[in-house]
């Protein structure tokens, strides 16, 4: 029972966090291991409705710890926002959260810089969220970086910030940007960390403990594997890992402690930013699926690209994370289309080729195998059977299983909590 991994196989929004919501209620521990607050996901319960963007939603489970590991950069005004709006709500923190001092803090210069990269990019943009992810984990690994620990050494504070805002000033200047002061940076920051320091302690050993005590530990991914670094379209990628191993290096669960890999994949593509998407579609059916699932990024608002189900890309995905389920999630999205159409592979100047024999310039080019299947006309929004779905949504999510080479083992048809349907051969999720 260890460790259960939820990871997303698209492009994020995936719907991981209402399958997040979902397992938490039985969890004792959720962990967060990677990504910031890029990631977003609307939290609708009893106590109102919630964007979160760091924390994890276990918070809202009485029983629940909730983590911030390693791997996660922590941005301390999402963080403390987030900590006020559950303060209001009533929902006490204190005890029930921990955040790993080793922790990466996204500095205002690292957001100011995501924005300087992009314009300055220009056609080449990445189209990132804006929260300062690249340039804050760039500094990370070229050894730049800031750290929650550094906040309860006001002295080194100081020291490392005039060295850091020495440079980044040259570089923001000479990008067009504002310089930025020390000392307003320290006065400000050093603030919204007092707010956050009860809850800085690193949370190995109660993890480890936990998973030692056989108790059920629930690691969140953000983002989705389309957007890992290295195996996804380069550079149109995000910076931390949303790989289901990222919970070694962002949360310090040994990769043997996991056995169990949800993989959640939404029942058509979406994307936000730019890069590859070879199912995309740019005419009158992707503007009607943008409509059918309200498809605009939590974070930033932006309309999403939407496409078909591309199942190389989730079989793919499922293969790299070593998935042993799958959550298909907004299959109700699908509803009232006559005819559908998945991605059974791809072909490159006529011949087959794999995901993962493309790169970036071959995605680009490549063209999707379209098989076309039936639609359904019922709404699936009020079933909860699987017998009960319509032969044409059984026959869709049956086909998806088996070009994914996975089980679907819960399906997802509403955005509420018992909007969802188990087909039989779902032993255990949830
Ligand atoms: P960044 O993570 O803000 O640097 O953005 C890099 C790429 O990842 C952009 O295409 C973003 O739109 C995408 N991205 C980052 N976080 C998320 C997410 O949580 N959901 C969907 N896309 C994301
Ligand atoms: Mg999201």
């Amino acid at each position: 029972m260890p460790v259960t991994v939820v990871i997303g196989t698209q492009w994020g929004d995936e719907g991981k966090g209402r399958i997040v919501d979902l397992l938490a209620q039985e969890a004792d521990l959720v962990v967060r291991y990677n990504g910031g607050s890029n990631a977003g996901h609307t939290v609708v319960n009893d106590l109102g409705t919630f964007k979160m963007h760091l924390i994890p939603s276990g918070i809202f489970s009485p029983r629940t710890t909730s983590i911030i590991g390693c791997g996660v950069l922590v941005d301390l005004e999402v963080l403390t926002g987030e900590l006020r709006a559950l303060r209001e709500a009533g929902v006490e923190a204190t005890g029930r959260l921990l955040l790993s001092p080793r922790c990466h803090v996204v500095m205002p210069y690292h957001k100011a810089l995501d924005r300087l990269y992009e314009q300055a990019k220009g056609e080449a943009s990445i189209g990132t969220t804006g929260r300062g992810i690249g340039p804050c984990f760039a500094d990370k690994v070229s050894y730049n970086g800031i750290r929650l620990a550094d906040f309860a050494r006001p002295q080194l504070l100081r020291e490392k910030l005039v060295v850091q805002v020495g440079i980044k000033n040259r570089l923001i200047e000479a990008l067009g940007g504002a310089a930025f002061d020390v000392d307003e940076i320290i006065a400000q920051y050093d603030a919204l960390y007092n707010g956050i320091e009860p809850f800085v302690r690193e949370p190995i050993e109660v993890i480890s403990q936990a998973i030692r005590d056989g108790r059920n530990v629930l690691a969140e991914g953000a983002q989705g594997t389309m957007l890992d670094a290295d195996w996804a379209a380069y550079p149109y990628c995000t910076a931390s890992s949303p790989l289901a191993s990222g919970v070694t290096g962002g949360a310090g669960i040994p990769p043997t402690a996991i056995d169990r890999v949800v993989a959640v994949a939404k029942a058509y593509s979406t994307r936000v930013g730019n890069g590859p998407m070879p199912t995309e579609l740019t005419d009158e059916t992707g503007e009607r699926l943008r409509r059918a699932g309200g498809e605009f990024g939590t974070t930033t608002g932006r309309p999403r690209r939407c496409g078909w189900f591309d199942a190389e890309v989730v079989r793919f995905s499922c293969q790299l994370n070593g998935a042993t389920e799958v959550a298909l999630t907004r299959l109700d999205v699908l509803d009232g289309f006559e005819r559908l159409k998945i991605a059974t592979g791809y072909t490159c100047n006529g011949k087959p080729i794999s995901y993962a024999e493309c790169d970036t310039a071959c995605l680009q080019e490549c063209r999707p195998v379209l098989e076309e299947v039936e639609g359904w006309s019922e709404s699936t929004g009020e079933l909860r059977e699987y017998e009960a779905l319509p032969g044409a949504a059984r026959r869709y999510v049956e086909r998806l299983q088996e070009l994914v080479g996975v089980p679907i083992v819960l399906i997802g048809v509403g955005p509420e909590r018992d909007q969802l349907v188990r087909p039989h051969t779902a032993a255990h999720v949830g």
